[in-house]
Order: structure tokens, then C-alpha cells, then sequence
């Protein structure tokens, strides 16, 4: 089994490098943000606060969430049926994700699960927090993705714009260096920078030089051909 974990900040493109490795490679793709974003909005339908480390540990072990592609390929969060792939992408469920995934039953829910998911398949790309340090320690190749907190807020902002959601600079930024502050100082897997990650910082660099760059890193690394397959 391959498995190339990725682990940065919020805003950092993670997602989006993970997606495109995955789709070049013919990996599985798994965005562990997403579970623990399903989870935060379970909890908030449910009306369960963000500091009820119990029920959210229950929760989270029975939590129905999964991956499905759409019919253009696409992969979609499913949460008990019911497709909330741009529910859980609201500034509250970022915020609340955030907190609920303080707790250390929530946790071991969720690296069991994710752990569970890799064992199943012969490629995959995880992107995280922790998937370099926790989740997948031993991971064929792991990547550090980062830019400066200001590139990232820029980023997200624009994100929010294409749903729709229209949300001041200033207060994005913010919001980026507080989920920051909260997701590398909690005591329970702080994202932190593996040591035996490959950093890459991509302030000002386009989506597809940040593939071009990790698929280098893959080739030289994990022995792929020169030229990896599409779709
Ligand atoms: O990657 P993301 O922005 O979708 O993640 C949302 C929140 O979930 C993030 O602020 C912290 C939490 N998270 C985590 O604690 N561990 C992970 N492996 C992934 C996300």
C-alpha cells in the first residue's frame, strides 16, 4: 500500500494538491477535514456543544459519514444519506470543526476510521492535520503544505466568494490565524510539522505548479514513471 499523507494549515491547499495527486496517480482521495466537518454539523443539527467531549466521542464513533463520486467524478461527503458536501463548508461548521476536534475520544474515532479506510486500498492520499504524525505514521511520502497566513485568508476568501459567501478580508484572516492558534496548540495531535515531511510553501504559486512540484517529489521519491496516468 502507498499511502502519500498531507498535513498544513487552513488555507494552504491541501485539499486541493490531495485531489489532484489523487486524480494523477489513480489514488483514493481522503480528506480527513471533511469527516471531522460532518461530525461538527451532526453535533450542531443535534444542538450538542462544541465542550461536550462525551457525546461527541459517541457521536463520532457511530457517525454515518461517507465518500461517494458524483456522475462527473467529483467526490462528494455524504452524512447519514443526505449529501453536505457545501454544508459543511460554511465559516461556522470551519469553526466549530476546529473546536470539536479538540477532544481525544473524537480523535480515536476518526484515526480508526480513516486507518480503516486506508487498510482497504492499494493508493491513497490523505490530507489533515495529523495524517503524517498520527494517522499514517508510516506513510510512503509525506508532505508539509504551507503559505503565509495572509496568502491563505486570501485563498479562502475567494472560496467563500465562489459559494456565494460574502465575508470582509479582515475577518477571514482573522478567522485563519485563530483556527491556527487553536489546531497547533491543542493537546491532543497539534498539527504539527512531521520531521521527516517534505516542506513545500506555495505563496504565489497557482494550484496546478503545486501538483507539478508534489509530482516531482512523488517521481523522485516513490519511483513513479516520468510521466503519471490521468484520470
Ligand atoms: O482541513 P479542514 O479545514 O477541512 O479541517 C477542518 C477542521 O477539522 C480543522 O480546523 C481542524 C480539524 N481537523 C483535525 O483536527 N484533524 C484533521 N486530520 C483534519 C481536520
Amino acid at each position: 500500500m502507498i499511502v502519500i499523507a498531507i498535513d498544513g494549515p487552513a488555507g494552504s491547499g491541501k485539499s486541493t494538491l490531495a485531489k489532484n495527486l489523487a486524480q494523477a496517480l489513480g489514488f483514493v482521495y481522503l480528506d480527513t477535514g471533511a469527516m471531522y466537518r460532518a461530525l461538527a454539523l451532526k453535533a450542531q443539527r443535534l444542538g450538542i456543544r462544541p465542550d461536550d467531549a462525551e457525546r461527541l466521542a459517541q457521536l463520532a464513533e457511530s457517525l454515518a459519514v461517507e465518500f461517494r463520486r458524483d456522475a462527473s467524478g467529483e467526490q462528494r461527503v455524504y452524512l447519514d444519506g443526505e449529501d453536505v458536501s457545501e454544508a459543511i463548508r460554511t465559516p461556522e461548521v470551519s469553526n466549530l470543526a476546529s473546536q470539536i476536534s479538540v477532544h481525544k475520544g473524537v480523535r480515536q474515532a476518526m484515526v480508526a476510521r480513516q486507518r480503516a479506510i486506508g487498510a482497504q486500498v492499494s493508493g491513497l492520499v490523505a490530507e489533515g492535520r495529523d495524517t503524517t504524525t498520527v494517522v499514517f505514521p508510516n506513510a510512503t511520502l509525506k508532505i508539509f503544505l504551507t503559505a503565509s497566513p495572509e496568502e491563505r485568508a486570501r485563498r479562502r476568501q475567494h472560496q467563500l466568494q465562489m459559494q456565494g459567501i460574502e465575508v470582509p478580508y479582515e475577518q477571514v484572516l482573522q478567522e485563519i490565524l485563530e483556527r491556527d492558534q487553536r489546531d497547533s496548540t491543542r493537546a491532543e495531535s497539534p498539527l504539527t510539522e512531521a520531521p521527516d515531511a517534505v516542506r513545500i510553501v506555495n505563496d504565489g504559486w497557482t494550484k496546478e505548479q503545486t501538483l507539478a512540484y508534489a509530482l516531482q517529489i512523488c517521481r523522485e521519491r516513490l519511483g513513479l514513471p516520468a510521466e503519471a496516468p490521468h484520470g
